[in-house]
């Protein structure tokens, strides 16, 4: 079959009724409705091609390709004056993600300033550091009770009421353009609460939403499909489904029982998040992180894990964007093999991806203070297309998973299963001599598998540092954490700060008490915003003081060289292993980084690392010539050296 031909032809037979559909706005818009239509004839034979081997089975799909049409138009039509001269002005700049200048900070909304309304009043503390994307966690209409840190949601349309209201939000974000700031929020697209109205509906068994879902009367087909998945949430319910008593039925529940997984086989599901979707961008979202895509698409036989139709999925998704409101983009969350994540990385599906592997390995090798792994993997797998970029980050809302590849890990001789149960114990502090005070996540007593939770500060040692060690040691955590954040800011990629983590904010074991919450060890790390010690953070001889004025320099030192925006990154062996290396390389620019990931002084021999550095080397930071021959980093140094090449 020729699809482009068959694209061509069902958009000959759209047109005429969009167009009498539209007519009598287009009269009154020539111009805003030229601009939609040029946009869907040139991105709709893509769309089609993506949707066809989806949907191409489907007897009635050219009636919910018609409905996209209208969904689309409508959207565009609705979409606020202010939101299209965004995406002008976005089209312009379309590699705007890429600069030198963007620095991404997330939290949650009640967390760091109890609503909505009391955000407007953080914001200069974001400028201040220069932040320029906010990921504001889920702040939808969520179930009371359990309601996984709000991913699960009952209505993508109205915020949560304890946090405030639609139209605090619409301020909000534009509150945060005016000052420079992209709102990035959730595209929670792989599942709803069961108290969303579809799971209402198909609860009570309408037939309409019932298909919206994935609902079985009984074992038979669960336990074929469940035959070969992976449980991800494993202490809250083994398999992948969930039986509900009132209806005695089966329901897919990829996370928690009352996250109910959406049935993209379905067109309409599909028609309808598009809906959503562009619903969340004319409120001024200008980047989607889509949630849990890697399990999108299931087939029976499979692990219903990074199927090629999730991919096929996304860049439809990516097309609608396009069409109806260029200026969104989507951030890729898949924590999944190394190879796996790559998949969801284009201008053409994720332009911007979390970067977990870097993630994991950058706690790896603080725990072993070898860099061979991280040096390893990061020459396999940190190339990605030259228009998308990498979302870098040490901590987040979630656990740690130790994704890296085994296949990368036996070719040093590493045993994957036992160096993440090695990397368990130490980040549970249950390793002779560890530093880290962190939490087992969804431990798995068939497989061995755990994951782990802690914030950035009590992993990297001060917990333990504060409370039953020295001032030598609470300098060694304070180093680590200043270390792995200079790393994520000048790597290459977007640096995200999970807000907190700059003052050195412990853990809080107080969540052991709320019922809602000590079965999850993650909220250990979902803390509540420590107002009364962020003064110090102007402070140099306190510990808040240490950590945010060294963040401050790193920033500043990312935010002054092109380079370390878009630009090349070689990784180098050192020849040390303990300290790990890069180059950034632009036209005009190259630097060469070096991080000791040991509490040690380590040697280096410059020369001997970078055919570039054959004219003048210079310290970035303090711009004196630097001896090409043997060089000390003091422990847990990081240094930014300059190369004339
Ligand atoms: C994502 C979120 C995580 C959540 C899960 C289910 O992985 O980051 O917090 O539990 O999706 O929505
Ligand atoms: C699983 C999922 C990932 C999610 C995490 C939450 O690892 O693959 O998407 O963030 O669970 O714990």
């Amino acid at each position: 079959m020729d699809i482009q031909y068959e694209a061509q032809l069902t958009f000959n037979r759209l047109k005429p009724r969009l167009q009498d559909r539209y007519y009598a706005f287009k009269e009154q818009n020539p111009e805003v409705w030229k601009q939609f239509s040029e946009r869907l004839e040139k991105y709709f034979p893509k769309l089609f091609e993506n949707l066809f081997p989806l949907y191409g089975q489907v007897y009635d799909a050219t009636f919910y390709i018609e409905e996209l049409f209208y969904v689309m138009a409508d959207a565009w039509i609705d979409r606020p004056d202010d939101l299209k001269l965004l995406d002008k002005k976005k089209e312009s700049d379309p590699l705007w993600y890429q600069s030198n200048q963007v620095l991404g900070a997330v939290c949650y909304v009640d967390l760091f300033s109890e609503n909505l309304k009391g955000f407007f009043n953080k914001i200069p503390y974001l400028l201040e550091m220069g932040v320029t994307y906010l990921h504001l966690m889920p702040l939808f209409k969520v179930p009371k009770g359990e309601n996984d840190g709000g991913y699960a949601i009952s209505s993508y349309r109205e915020v949560n009421p304890d946090l405030g209201t639609i139209d605090e939000l619409i301020c909000l974000a534009k509150e945060l353009r005016k000052n420079g700031i992209s709102l990035v929020l959730d595209f929670v697209l792989n599942h709803t609460s069961f108290e969303h109205e579809w799971a209402k509906k198909a609860r009570v068994g309408d037939p309409y939403y019932n298909n919206f879902y994935w609902i079985y009367p009984d074992r038979k087909i669960p336990d074929a499909y469940e035959a070969h998945l992976r449980e991800i949430f494993p202490e809250e319910h083994s398999g992948a489904f969930t039986y509900f008593e009132d209806i005695d039925k089966w329901v897919w529940t990829t996370f928690h029982s009352y996250q109910w997984d959406l049935n993209y086989q379905n067109p309409a599901v599909f028609v309808q998040m598009a809906k959503e979707m562009l619903f969340l961008a004319n409120i001024g979202v200008e980047i989607l992180r889509l949630d849990a895509i890697a399990f999108l698409w299931k087939k029976l036989g499979t692990n219903c894990e990074t199927l090629p139709e999730v991919k096929f999925l996304i860049q439809a998704f990516n097309c609608v964007a396009r069409i109806a409101s260029p200026a969104l983009l989507f951030k890729s969350e898949a924590i999944v093999h190394p190879d796996d994540v790559i998949k969801y990385v284009s201008q053409d599906k994720c332009q911007l991806s979390y970067n977990p592997l870097l993630m994991a390995l950058i706690w790896e090798s603080l725990a072993t203070r070898e860099v061979k792994l991280l040096n390893h993997s990061m020459t396999k797998h940190f190339a990605i297309p030259a228009e998308s970029t990498w979302v870098n980050y040490v901590r987040c809302h979630d656990d740690i998973g130790w994704t890296f590849s085994d296949e990368d890990a036996a070719e040093l001789w590493i045993n994957g299963f036992d160096h993440r149960q090695f990397l368990n114990e130490f980040y549970q502090g249950k390793f002779p001599g560890s530093f880290a005070r962190g939490l087992p996540f969804q431990e798995n007593p068939i497989t061995g598998d755990a994951r782990i939770s802690g914030s950035c500060a009590s992993l990297a040692g001060l917990e333990k540092a504060i409370n039953v060690e020295t001032k030598v040691e609470v300098d060694l955590a304070v180093k680590r954490i200043a270390l792995i954040h200079g790393i994520i800011l000048t790597i290459g990629g977007m640096p995200l700060i999970y807000l907190g983590d700059e003052i050195g904010t412990l853990n809080d074991y107080d969540f052991r008490l709320d019922p809602l919450k000590n079965k999850d060890s993650r909220w250990v790390h979902r803390t509540k915003y420590n107002w009364d010690r962020y003064p110090r953070r102007k402070n140099t001889k306190t510990i808040e003081g240490k950590i945010y004025q060294k963040l401050l320099e790193f920033i500043e030192l990312r935010k002054s060289h092109k380079v370390f925006g878009n630009s090349d990154t070689i990784f180098f062996d050192t020849n040390n292993p303990h300290v790990f290396c890069y180059q950034r390389n632009n036209e005009n620019e190259a630097v060469i980084v070096f991080a000791n990931f040991s509490e040690k002084i380590q040697k280096i021999f410059l020369k001997s690392i970078s055919s570039d550095v054959n004219g003048e080397v210079v310290d970035l930071v303090t711009n004196q010539k630097i001896d090409k021959g043997s060089i000390d980093l003091s422990p847990y140094d990081l240094k930014f050296f300059k190369l004339t090449r």
